[in-house]
């Protein structure tokens, strides 16, 4: 039987909100220190002591926003130590993440300037759990004032006259974890407390994000949306894909077929969460004002072996693509409520798109899907229904995921993930309510011949897109063969 996808094309059902395709850096193994910076004086190319080779390769899958800097190393971090000059800087202990010396040579200006060179939103994550209301009013004052002001002329002492624009905000991270192991009836409280003097200065509006639950826990989302709705615009959910236990997570590589189905079902579950996290919203916030924000997501497996452990470095394979490319879609689905997500993390931590060892760096399956998937940033997301086949031990998953969307050129973008590693998928997608006359197609598809296919230093180009021409079309349907474990994406125009 092949599944079947129909796409109403003159049906838009809302927009996929490119910060969807958000990202998270953090200040932990080798994420910040050797993944982005590496200092002006480093025999590796950079602009400003950010690594070239990373930064292109950043730029072309258009990061929309950037979340910095934790994680739970927000909430031990402050500021102030990592602003002036560098040399200056205190050191400290990173006491969270392997207890090494953070030098804090990348600051509030550095992170600033990596956005700027992106082209990215920044979103800063404020300490609440080890720091003062004062401190995180004053970083906005830092950031965001254009007059005469205490911070803002520090800010200017320190090289930079015009003040920021600075948006996303959050208020502390996983408050109910390692950001101060707080009841959420405390959060709540503190988050009022905290947020009433964020101040928007001149026309810099603070998007403030309140610190969400983790996974499944409704009541922390139900007590937030009852204490301080009218006080948030966004609200996070923290959701991680663990094959195994928390203590034994399994394997980046090397796995075996049950935890390639068991990776999948877990990544699925991200779908039930955003639907139930949403229907508490929905009693409190009906119109939808607030975002439910998922600004932690990905996989997380045990670390390589012989490399730190505090450092969370995995390698990334298909099986991560495949997730990358489910969970995109199922923020899709939820995009009247979900308008940003930020995986975990950018770079050398946990599923990351890049990693790099010294000067050499590779791109990751995981960034070829951000790559391929780009095109629905800022798309009218399209109507669309499925009956998909089955697959799993049981028949428990779906075997093909799908999205539809028309970007600002008009042109429609199909992507199609086939869940199964060993059967392809044969996929009837029917076009109603086009516009124009003879359908074009063109495709790239990435995809494997191993489980747990990925690339390496050596070989970085193992895992890549290909052009995909596993395709018929007959009049306004087009009949698809997609390889077995791929992700798919196709480029429709009506001539
Ligand atoms: O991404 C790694 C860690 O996972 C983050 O620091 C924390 O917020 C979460 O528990």
């Amino acid at each position: 039987m092949a599944s079947r996808i129909v796409v109403n094309a003159d049906r838009v059902k809302g927009k996929i909100h490119r910060n969807l395709y958000g990202h998270f850096a953090e200040h932990l193994g080798r994420c910040i220190y050797e993944g982005l910076w590496v200092g002006e004086d480093s025999p590796i190319p950079n602009t400003n002591g950010i690594r070239n080779d990373v930064l292109e390769a950043l730029k072309r899958i258009k990061v929309p926003v950037l979340r910095w800097p934790g994680g739970c190393f927000a909430d031990e971090y402050h500021w102030k130590d990592g602003v002036g000059p560098r040399d200056k800087r205190k050191r400290m202990v990173n006491t969270h993440w392997g207890g090494v010396i953070e030098n804090n040579h990348f600051g509030t200006h550095e992170f600033m300037m990596l956005c700027e060179l992106l082209g990215c939103e920044p979103y800063i994550s404020g300490n609440v759990g080890s720091g003062t209301v004062q401190e995180m009013s004053e970083w906005v004052e830092y950031l965001t004032f254009g007059g005469e002001s205490p911070m803002a002329d520090w800010r200017r002492a320190n090289g930079r006259e015009q003040p920021w624009r600075v948006k996303y905000w959050g208020v502390g991270n996983e408050n109910w974890g390692c950001g101060g192991h707080m009841r959420p009836e405390y959060y709540a409280d503190l988050y009022r407390q905290f947020q009433t003097y964020l101040r928007n200065y001149g026309d810099n509006k603070l998007h403030k994000i309140a610190c969400g639950a983790n996974s499944g826990d409704y009541r922390w989302t139900e007590v937030l949306m009852q204490q301080a709705a009218p006080f948030m615009d966004g609200l996070s959910l923290h959701y991680y894909t663990v094959p195994g236990t928390w203590q034994k997570k399994g394997p980046a590589t090397g796995f075996t077929t049950d935890e390639w189905w068991i990776t999948l079902k877990k990544a699925l579950h991200m779908d039930e969460l955003i639907t139930k996290h949403s229907a508490i919203m929905d009693v409190y916030d009906p119109e939808k004002r607030i975002d439910l924000i998922v600004d932690e997501w990905g996989t997380w497996y045990d670390v390589e072996p012989g490399t730190n452990p505090g450092f969370l470095y995995q390698q990334n394979s298909i099986r991560d693509a495949i997730v990358a490319g489910a969970t995109l879609h199922i923020f899709h689905r939820h995009s009247d409520r979900v308008r940003m997500a930020n995986i975990a993390q950018l770079v050398n931590v946990l599923q990351s798109v890049i990693l790099t060892e010294g000067e050499r760096m590779l791109l990751t399956p995981t960034y070829h899907v951000f790559d391929l998937f780009k095109v629905h940033q800022d798309a009218e997301l399209l109507d669309s229904h499925e009956s998909v086949e089955r697959t799993g031990p049981e028949g428990e998953l779906p075997k093909v995921s799908a999205s539809a969307s028309r970007a600002a050129d008009g042109k429609i973008h199909i992507s199609l993930v086939n869940l199964d590693f060993e059967s392809g998928a044969s996929v009837e997608v029917e076009l109603r309510g086009l516009k124009g006359g003879r359908l074009e197609a063109a495709g790239m598809t990435l995809t494997s011949d191993r489980i747990d296919g990925h690339n390496t230093f050596d070989e970085p180009e193992r895992v890549k897109p290909a052009p995909f021409r596993g395709f018929r079309i007959e009049g306004a349907r087009l009949d698809v063969q997609l390889p077995p474990m791929s992700v798919t994406v196709l480029e429709l125009t009506a001539e």
